[in-house]
């Protein structure tokens, strides 16, 4: 598969002739997979028209910061815009808009978009060769890259002027070329693999009752995300959870009872490189199940609950397993308890999250953690949205296997 599929990409493009070549770059964009939106500075649209992009794109152009020919005069939000990108592509990319990226000029859409945006920024420079070998513009090169911009080289060629030399936008197959590159390049776990157990266990009692626990599998599927956006194919094994899941890289098994989830972690355990035990599974499971529903006929009810087999421990005394991350959730001495959880079911490292803290725990979307190593080290981290605590994790994951 692509690594632009899935990927959402702004697309900005200003006022000059290799605009033109902008349909064939969102064509290609669209054909890989890609979310493509497009805002243009009003002189792009000299070169190029809105309806064309909007219809290759499948999205509506942007150019102004109102739509005019709304009704509502709609407020086309950069921040949201900015935000909702995994990157944007400037292309062409003129002097004159360089010029603007590097002071900091805001006079158009595509240019608050651009200073709004938190996501990697590339940037494919056109204009005649004395235009590009001018200091100023060279100067401009350096600083886009000094903020963090990829510039993406113009060609040798002939140019609009008549005039033949360096300054012919690269070709759209090669502005995607640099990028895929680029993208391989940060993505050192691309193409490895991963379990994740996630959510809770439903022990049956009988056919209408169980026992259960608070866990939503939020923190399961943040993980699954960050590291199927890093590339890695995810086996997420989940209890019972309302949770969505959206990422072609992701491949998910829904469970019922911790013996279920045992039964897929140890049919998908082989050949795995990693494996995250985040699920709350549940000890204990009643040992005789009733066949129909229990009537409250007597005034007391004791239920005989046996062992449910310890899914971590089980994968983490194999002869050769992954790399083993566990989950201890606690309550009381909890640095003590998760040494020896650590040390029990045999992890690389242990997370660590507490009842105790604000913040850290079941249902919410924050976590706080402590990251345990195999040798005795304990690294503690503030509260993070879950989305940020799966990112430290992998990070961890990534500094301890590469
Ligand atoms: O799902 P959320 O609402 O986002 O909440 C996230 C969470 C609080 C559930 C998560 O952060 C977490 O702490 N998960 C582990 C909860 C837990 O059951 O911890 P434990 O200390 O009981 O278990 C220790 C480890 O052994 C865990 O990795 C657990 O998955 C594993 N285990 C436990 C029992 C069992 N029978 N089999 C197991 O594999």
């Amino acid at each position: 598969m692509n690594i632009l599929s899935g990927k959402k990409v702004l697309l900005g493009i200003t006022g000059g002739i290799a605009a033109y070549k902008t349909t064939y770059l969102t064509r290609l964009l669209v054909k890989a997979g890609v979310s493509v939106k497009v805002v243009m500075t009003p002189s792009a649209k000299d070169f190029v028209t809105p309806l064309t992009l909007s219809t290759l794109s499948k999205n509506p152009v942007l150019s102004t910061f109102t739509n005019e020919d709304d009704d509502n005069d709609m407020w086309n939000n950069h921040v949201d815009l900015g935000l909702w990108a995994d990157l944007m592509i400037i292309a062409p990319c003129t002097a004159n808009t360089m010029s603007k990226m590097v002071n900091g000029t805001v006079d158009n859409l595509l240019l608050a978009v651009y200073t709004s945006a938190k996501c990697p920024v590339y940037f494919a420079p056109a204009m005649d060769l004395d235009m590009y070998k001018h200091p100023s513009t060279t100067q401009n090169f350096e600083k886009l890259a000094s903020y963090g911009n990829f510039m993406i080289p113009a060609g040798d060629g002939e140019l609009a002027s008549g005039l033949s030399g360096k300054g012919r936008m690269a070709e759209p197959e090669e502005i995607v070329s640099f990028i895929e590159q680029q993208l391989l390049k940060e993505q050192p776990l691309r193409g490895k693999k991963c379990l994740i157990t996630a959510g809770p266990t439903h022990e049956s009692i009988d056919p209408v009752r169980f026992i259960g626990n608070h866990s939503t599998g939020k923190m399961g599927m943040a993980l699954a995300t960050d590291l199927a956006n890093r590339g890695v194919l995810v086996t997420l094994i989940m209890g019972p959870s309302s949770v969505k899941t959206d990422n072609v890289l992701i491949e998910r098994i829904n469970v019922i009872s911790a013996q279920e989830m045992y039964e897929a972690v140890h049919a998908n355990i082989n050949n795995q490189d990693y494996a995250i035990f985040s699920a709350a599974v549940a000890d204990y499971k009643p040992a005789i199940p009733a066949h129909q529903k229990i009537k409250k006929s007597s005034e007391t009810l004791t239920l005989e609950l046996v062992k449910n087999p310890d899914i971590l421990a089980s994968v983490g005394a194999m002869e050769s397993h992954p790399f083993l991350v566990g989950f201890a959730l606690e309550t009381e001495n909890e640095m003590e308890h998760a040494f020896a959880k650590a040390k029990k079911k045999n992890t690389d490292l242990l997370i660590l999250n507490s009842m105790n803290d604000n913040g850290a725990g079941f249902g919410i979307d924050t976590n706080k953690i402590t990251i345990i190593d195999n040798q005795g080290n304990a690294q503690e981290f503030p509260v993070k949205s879950k989305t940020l605590v799966a990112k430290d994790i992998v990070d961890e994951i990534v500094k301890r296997t590469s």
